[in-house]
């Protein structure tokens, strides 16, 4: 549904963001909006999903968002205490703004809680980053994907499987727009800003940048990390590998944790993997520029990774960003050693995909969200 508003006043939007993965998402967009403030009245409101320095904070400064207009401090929870706090905590800030449309980005429990939010009081809900589908449901985000798409009223694709998979589940096509990746967006617009690698190396890890090669290791997702014996499996593989080409290893908080309960750190003190802190955009993005290799199991780094022309091996079973395998240098592994191990043998010997940079992945996403938002709320005021 769609809220008329009137077209000489600015659009109210109360743009969302909760989760790490989200920060680099709406960086761009606040700048677009900000930047005609006739145009665009917007409030920022962070859910407080992520909420620490290393995890929140560093990403605010680096990449230069505006400190969040509301912050719901939700902090940490089960999915379903997560999910339900940030929706009791937002419904007030809606009522209180009035907003014409709630965008959300992403697929993190803070996207389908506030959208579903605004749905409930047929306020729009503009979703960035429609679309994707990894086609399992045992995922948390594939769930949050799902039900945002559902309710939202403005879909914004970031490659064209995000539009058949939208019309395969009905979504009507006239609110389907592709705009290519906002995230790309920050990663061109920081390249030049990016962290020295051998700076954070010396600083960080025993890799010597001068004389040595060296990859990137990243390990999150619930299906990785949480069962003991495919963490196990997966860490020793890795750290046999880690042994022809060192590893930087900036360890997400909940891997850590799982990493101490079932008493691995032995498998990581034992080879050439450096575990880091979580690492902040710009030195992460420094570090991606000059890696060989990306092992990870994050949906944002086969992204970057496409972008930058690097080597990505996906620690997955599926991905639901195809055309990062399709068009770029992303390969889907598993967790299967056999399969790690052919295809990093396969990267080393031949240095891996040559790859693309997918169709609108150019910078200029948010512009194109802008103008579309524009265009459809000064529309639909015109047209009452
Ligand atoms: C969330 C997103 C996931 C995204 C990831 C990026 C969902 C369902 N998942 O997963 O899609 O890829 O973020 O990081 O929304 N913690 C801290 N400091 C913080 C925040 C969290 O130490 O600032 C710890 C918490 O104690 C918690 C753990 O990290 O135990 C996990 O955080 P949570 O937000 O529940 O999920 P993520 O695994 O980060």
């Amino acid at each position: 549904m769609t809220t008329m508003t009137k077209s000489n006043e600015p659009i109210k939007i109360l743009c969302i963001v909760g989760a790490r993965p989200n920060f680099m998402k709406i960086a761009p967009l606040m700048r677009v909006f900000r930047a005609v403030p006739d145009v665009f009245d917007t409030r920022l409101v962070h859910t407080g999903q992520h909420y620490d320095e290393a995890m929140k904070d560093a990403f605010f400064r680096q990449l230069q968002i505006p400190e969040p207009d509301i912050d719901l401090g939700v902090g940490s929870g089960t999915h379903t205490v997560q999910t339900a706090e940030i929706m009791r905590r937002f419904e007030p800030v809606v009522d209180d703004y009035s907003p014409e449309a709630v965008l959300v980005v992403g697929d993190v429990n803070s996207t389908i809680a506030c959208a579903l939010v605004a749905a409930k009081k047929n306020i729009a809900v503009v979703h960035v980053e429609a679309g994707l589908r990894s086609g399992d449901r045992r995922m948390p985000e594939e769930v949050n994907r799902v039900l945002t798409d559902q309710i939202s009223d403005l879909l914004f694709t970031t490659e064209p499987d995000g539009k058949a998979n939208l019309l395969r589940e009905g979504v009507a096509e006239e609110k389907i727009h592709f705009v290519g990746n906002v995230m790309i967006d920050t990663l061109f617009a920081n390249r030049e800003r990016a962290v020295d690698p051998g700076q954070t190396l010396a600083e960080l890890t025993d890799i010597d940048a001068l004389t040595e090669d060296f990859g990137i290791l990243t390990l999150h997702r619930p299906s990785n990390v949480d069962d003991p014996i495919v963490l196990q499996r997966l860490l020793e593989t890795i750290a046999e590998l880690s042994r022809r080409l060192p590893l930087v290893f900036p360890i997400h908080p909940r891997t850590r944790t799982r990493i101490d309960e079932a008493g691995l750190t032995p498998v990581l003190a034992d080879s050439r993997i450096a575990l880091t802190e979580p690492l902040g955009y710009l030195q992460l993005l420094g570090l991606m520029t000059r890696a060989r290799l990306l092992m990870t199991d994050s949906g944002g780094l086969q992204e970057e990774s496409t972008a930058l022309g690097v080597p990505c091996i996906t620690l997955r079973e599926n991905t639901e960003r195809p055309i990062t395998v399709d068009n770029g240098t992303n390969t889907i592994v598993g967790t299967d050693p056999v399969r790690i191990n052919a295809c990093f043998d396969d990267v080393m010997a031949t240095g891996g995909k040559a790859g693309q940079v997918p169709e609108l992945w150019d910078g200029r996403a948010a512009e194109r969200i802008g103008e579309a938002l524009k265009q459809h709320f000064r529309e639909a005021a015109q047209a009452a």
